[in-house]
């Protein structure tokens, strides 16, 4: 730089200040948009006079040194038309007793994170036009009545990650969105809120819950209650809220859920869409327990103490179309349990104890949209030949991770559009011809870490397969090499990697003294290939789903 202009720029920088003596508002804020500004290193509201904000409806303010006073003493009205504050970027502020009385018709307020420990009804101006406020990440200890004087025409309400231990909420006539997540309440009141449709409640500390919770609620369409401690709902406690679509009690330590929390009225139907209870203690389901929500579409009760199963535990279910039961104790499924869920798609009852599967829990009609079973991780020993029978539509099956030894063409042989077959961690020895043959539409089908040592001529089976996992399986070499070779040509993706056998950590094939491929059973036990074969030991990574898996 040259001398001159070392000297030209304070001069120029100089004249500007004397000319435009607000010109050091225009360091502090910079428009942003139409009446949208934002200010830097505001120490209080009052800094803000004489910068023309009186037409302002927008403004955030970012601090990095500078402490955000706000409630003392400001007196003018130079913000009188503000209608969105954001200062979430100047946190943390100090409020202080007039807190934000100065901006009536202020309609959005974000202090969320701005270190707050107490906001009371007098920081708002009587009337308050706030419509959205976000004071979530803060230490608020206490919502009350008082609270919600003057804040009538609010719309959305985040009050979550506080520290509120109660909450007592009068008649909020417009409230729509109430978020009341991650705080510490026991217990909280709600009075009449007709347009409230999303109260979200989720890990707190609520014991109990009793027909007066949610009185106040007929429009609710969400009410999100995972994460507390309830131990129990009281009768009718639902009831009130017949607009319900989706109800969440998940984690927490329900051990049943009464049959009449959802009213014990005859012909009364909720239109609830979607319940979760998983993860809670439910040890058993009562008849006619769901029968009230005829329009719910997905029960979750996975990750309980469920040891059985009956039809009279899914009455009046006939638009369900998820059912999970996964990690649950199920050692026993009745007869037709499943029969009246007409539209059930997916039923999930990976891990739990199953050894063996009725030819009946689907009952004999077919069930016309079932799509994907999920029986990984039981000690299934035996399939019933016809337990698939009502349903020919299946299009994913997984039966992995169990301790089959044969499959019966009978379970395959209806299900004309089974696109992936998942049979890994298994006991299968063989796989009859007949079995690989009903396969013919199936495009992805594990067979890893079961006893094979052959399969019967792959070359006509399997017309449509893309995918396919081999390894783990006491395959005789020359039957292996063949195989490897027929999925080479016809490009079918089997190698994976994350297995340890293609980096040549295991045994892909047992070398026999013959150098042919024995396709026959007893043959193969007479030589004690299987003899000698342990199997893959079960390691922590037995139980992860596979690749395939991950994409549901
Ligand atoms: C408030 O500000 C935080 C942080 O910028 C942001 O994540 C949040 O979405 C804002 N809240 C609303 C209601 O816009
Ligand atoms: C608080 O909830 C509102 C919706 O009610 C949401 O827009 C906002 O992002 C939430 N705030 C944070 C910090 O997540
Ligand atoms: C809510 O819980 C608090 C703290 O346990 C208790 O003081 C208060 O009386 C309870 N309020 C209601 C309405 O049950
Ligand atoms: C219920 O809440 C839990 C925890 O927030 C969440 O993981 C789960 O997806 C929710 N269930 C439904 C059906 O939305
Ligand atoms: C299948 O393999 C057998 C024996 O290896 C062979 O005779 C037959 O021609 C093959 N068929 C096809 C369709 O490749």
């Amino acid at each position: 730089m040259t001398p001159t202009a070392n000297w030209v720029l304070p001069l120029f920088l100089c004249l500007l200040c004397a000319g435009f003596p607000s010109l050091h508002g225009a360091d502090l804020c910079q428009p942003v948009g139409w009446r949208n500004f934002q200010c830097n290193e505001v120490a209080s509201l009052q800094d803000l006079v004489d910068l023309g904000a009186e037409n302002w409806h927008t403004l955030s303010i970012r601090n990095v040194q500078a402490e955000l006073e706000v409630g003392s003493g400001e007196t003018a009205d130079h913000l009188g038309n503000l209608l969105d504050l954001d200062l979430t970027g100047a946190a943390p502020i100090n409020l202080h007793t007039s807190g934000f009385a100065i901006l009536p018709h202020l309609r959005y307020l974000n202090l969320s994170g701005c270190g707050l420990v107490n906001i009371r009804g007098n920081h708002f101006a009587p009337e308050s036009a706030l419509q959205r406020i976000d004071f979530s990440h803060n230490q608020l200890e206490l919502l009350d009545r008082d609270f919600f004087g003057n804040l009538r025409k609010l719309i959305y309400a985040n009050f979550s990650h506080n520290a509120l231990q109660q909450c007592d909420m009068p008649h909020m006539p417009l409230l729509n969105r109430l978020e009341l997540g991650h705080n510490r309440l026991v217990n909280a009141t709600f009075g009449v809120c007709p347009q409230l449709q999303e109260l979200i409640l989720n890990d707190n500390q609520l014991a109990q819950l009793d027909v007066n919770a949610f009185r106040g609620l007929h429009g609710l369409l969400e009410l999100q209650l995972s994460g507390n401690r309830l131990s129990s709902i009281g009768l009718e406690t639902f009831q009130p809220l017949a607009q319900l679509r989706k109800l969440n009690l998940s984690q927490n330590a329900l051990d049943a859920l009464r049959p009449n929390v959802f009213g014990a009225v005859q012909n009364f139907v909720l239109h609830l869409q979607q319940l979760d209870l998983s993860g809670n203690r439910i040890r058993l389901l009562f008849d006619n327990q769901f029968r009230v929500l005829a329009r719910l579409q997905m029960l979750d009760v996975s990750r309980n103490s469920i040891a059985s199963l009956s039809p009279g535990h899914f009455v009046g279910l006939g638009s369900l179309r998820k059912l999970y039961l996964q990690y649950n104790a199920i050692l026993e499924i009745k007869p037709a349990t499943f029969a009246a869920l007409l539209n059930l798609d997916t039923l999930d009852l990976s891990y739990n104890n199953l050894e063996f599967l009725e030819e009946q829990i689907f009952g004999s009609n077919t069930l016309p949209r079932m799509r994907r079973l999920n029986l990984n991780g039981n000690r299934l020993k035996q399939l019933h030949p016809l337990a698939f029978s009502s349903l020919p539509f299946l299009d994913y099956l997984k039966l992995g991770h169990n301790e089959l030894k044969s499959l019966d063409v009978r379970m395959f042989a209806p299900m004309r559009r089974l696109q992936k077959l998942h049979l890994g961690h298994n006991l299968l020895e063989e796989i009859n011809l007949d079995v690989l043959e009903s396969l013919s539409s199936v495009q992805e089908i594990l067979v890893d870490n079961n006893r094979l040592t052959f399969l019967a001529k792959v070359n006509v089976s399997f017309p449509n397969l893309k995918r396919v996992s081999i390894e783990g399986n006491p395959w005789q070499c020359p039957c292996f090499v063949k195989l490897q070779h027929w999925l080479a040509t016809r490009d079918v993706v089997y190698l994976r990697d994350n297995t340890g056998y293609y980096k040549g950590e295991r045994p892909l094939c047992i070398v026999t003294n013959v150098d042919y491929c024995i396709k026959n059973l007893q043959a193969v036990r007479r030589l004690g290939i299987l003899g000698d074969f342990q199997g893959e030991q079960v390691e922590a990574d037995a139980f992860d789903d596979d690749a395939s898996a991950a994409q549901d």
